[in-house]
This record gives structure tokens, sequence and C-alpha cells, in this order.
């Protein structure tokens, strides 16, 4: 049926039409807020890349979790800013290491919020790459071993979910009989299966002091160009045993979280990232754009594209317009 008798516009009349017949609803149990966690006391340091995210001493954390849980938000990823950074990243393993003593203090006293921890050493080797360098790489193999016991120590402390993003090839597989291996076997994972080398991460290397020191990530995360190997990716994680799995960035990988939410059926999580945050925060400072309106509309695109979950920095924010 054609016009006149087809007319696209009679549904959109009225706002309760509009709602009646809307596709795509944004929930607050779509949403997991990553939080930045540090040594100390009292310290609520703003990112001045990320108007409205801090880095947190464990005390603070502690209270900007309860507001988390005020607002219905199911959960949180933790990334850590270790003391000492080293060249394995000693921290990240250690159970006495910042996301450790972080993790059992949230499941203490704030007990029915998710806690996941970013199972990675970018944040705690002074290179500043995910794994063992070895010349002037990133050794895949040695660094498997190292991720299997970062995870468990997360475990041990506590974490509901233990999320890889080191991109080290076995590394679900890894983690998984790690897991296993230690009385975790029902800890799920989350795997960041296709996690492209993307620009749009710059304010989080910020945050977390986790830039390299020499050369890039190409060697290890993805071609921004690649979709094909994006699936292979997310097949493979699927295959070792990853329970989720993850794209990121968001906003410009929408394709990819589509064909993966088509292809594998599995709970599909985007990472909304620090860049795509920076931006609307920016331009919606500046009055360029409708700060609320825009950061609605893309994350209600992620939620259409595919993704069951969204990581975004506007949890917050959102949770308060639901
Ligand atoms: C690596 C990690 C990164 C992000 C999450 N986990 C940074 C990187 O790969 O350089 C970036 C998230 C963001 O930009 O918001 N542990």
């Amino acid at each position: 049926m054609s016009f006149p008798i087809t007319r696209m516009r009679r549904l959109r009349k009225t706002e309760t039409l509009r709602r009646m017949v809307r596709e795509t609803v944004l929930s607050v149990d779509d949403f997991i807020f990553p939080l930045f966690v540090q040594h100390g006391e009292g310290v609520k340091k703003e990112i001045p890349s990320m108007p409205g995210n801090y880095r947190f001493s464990v005390d603070e954390l502690v209270k900007e979790c309860r507001e988390v849980v005020k607002l219905g938000i199911p959960a949180v990823i933790l990334f850590g800013i270790p003391a000492h950074k080293d060249e394995l990243g000693s921290e990240g393993i250690a159970d006495d290491g910042i996301i450790q003593i972080a993790v059992r203090a949230l499941k203490k006293k704030v007990p029915n919020l998710t806690v996941i921890t970013d199972v990675c050493f970018c944040e705690y080797t002074g290179h500043g790459h995910c794994g063992h360098v070895i010349g002037n790489d990133v050794d895949n193999d040695s660094t498997l071993e190292w991720l299997g016991k970062m995870a468990v120590s997360h475990a041990r402390a506590g974490a509901d979910i233990v999320a890889p993003s080191d991109m080290m090839d076995g590394r679900v597989a890894a983690i998984r009989s790690a897991l296993d291996k230690n009385g975790f076997s029902h800890l799920p994972i989350l795997a960041y299966a296709a996690k492209f080398a993307s620009a749009f991460y710059g304010p989080f290397r910020d945050a977390a002091d986790s830039a390299p020191a020499f050369g890039d990530r190409r060697s290890y995360q993805m071609d921004p160009a690649n979709g094909d190997e994006a699936i292979r990716e997310v097949e493979l994680d699927i295959l070792e045993g990853a329970d989720m799995v993850m794209v990121k960035p968001a906003l410009p990988y929408l394709d990819i979280i589509r064909r993966v939410k088509e292809k594998f059926r599995v709970p599909t999580a985007a990472y909304n990232v620090s860049g795509e945050f920076a931006m609307i925060k920016a331009a919606g400072q500046k009055g360029w754009i409708d700060e609320e309106r825009v950061m609605l509309e893309a994350l209600t695109s992620i939620k259409r594209a595919g993704a069951d979950l969204i990581l975004t920095y506007f949890a917050k924010d959102a949770a308060r317009l639901l």
C-alpha cells in the first residue's frame, strides 16, 4: 500500500502514539558504569577530559557506588591506578592491589551492586602495554598465565564478573581454565571480544595513566577497517568460554554490534568509550548541541544496533532522566 492510503505520519502525531510504537526503549538495567579507583583516602579528583568522572580512593568509591545503586544502575566496571607500575604489572595480580582492595570493600559495603573488573595489564605496567613486553612487542603466550592470575585474584576478592580487555589470543580459554582450577567455575567472563585500536580511548588513557610509553596497540587490538575479523574474534571468544561479548568502541562500530548480535545471539555489550563521551560533553558545554538529547539519542542507537548492555560514562546522567 502506498500514498495516499499509507501515511507514515499518522503514528507520529502525538507523544502517546509515538510512545506506543517506539521499538527501542532504554532502561537503566542496560547500563554498566565505569569507575577509576586509586590508593589514598578522601580522593575524588575530576578527570579533566571526562567532566563528571573522577578518580576515587576506595572510601569515596564506596560513596559513589551507593549513589549508583540508588539510581538503579545494576553494575560497575572498575579500573585501577596502582601505587607503582613495573615491567610485569605486579600490582595487578597482588591480593593487596588497588582493585582487589576496592572489590572487597564494595562487596562488603554495597552488596547488591554487580562488580565487574577489567582484566588487563596496561594500567599496571611501566611501559603501558597490555601484557609482557619482549623486545618491542607484547608477548602473547607468556601474558596468558598472568591474565589467569589476575582474573583469579579478582575472583578471590569477590568480583562478580571478569572482563578481559587485553586482546591476547587464547586469553578467554586461559582465564576460564584458571578460574575453574581455583574454584570459580561459576564466575562469568565478559570478553572484550572485538576491541579496536581506536583513537577514541584518549581520555581514558589520561584517566588511567595507561598510554603506551612506546609504539601503539595495533599489534594486538583490531584494525578499525575490519568487520569480518570482528566476527572471527567474537566466535573464538565464545568457543573459548566467554559468557558475554563486547564490541568496543560503540558509536563508530554500530554495524559490528548489529552483526555480532544477529550472528551469535549471546548477551552483547557495547562500550561507549571515553572519547565518545568527551566529544558529546565538550560540544554540550560549548552550547553547540543539546547534550541531554544527543546523549539519549546516542545510547538509543547503540541499543537499537543490538547491544543488550552499554558500558557508558553517561550511565548516571541517563539514569536520572529515565
Ligand atoms: C584497557 C582498556 C582501555 C579502555 C578500557 N580498557 C584502554 C586501551 O585499550 O587503551 C578504554 C575505555 C575508554 O576509552 O573509555 N585496559
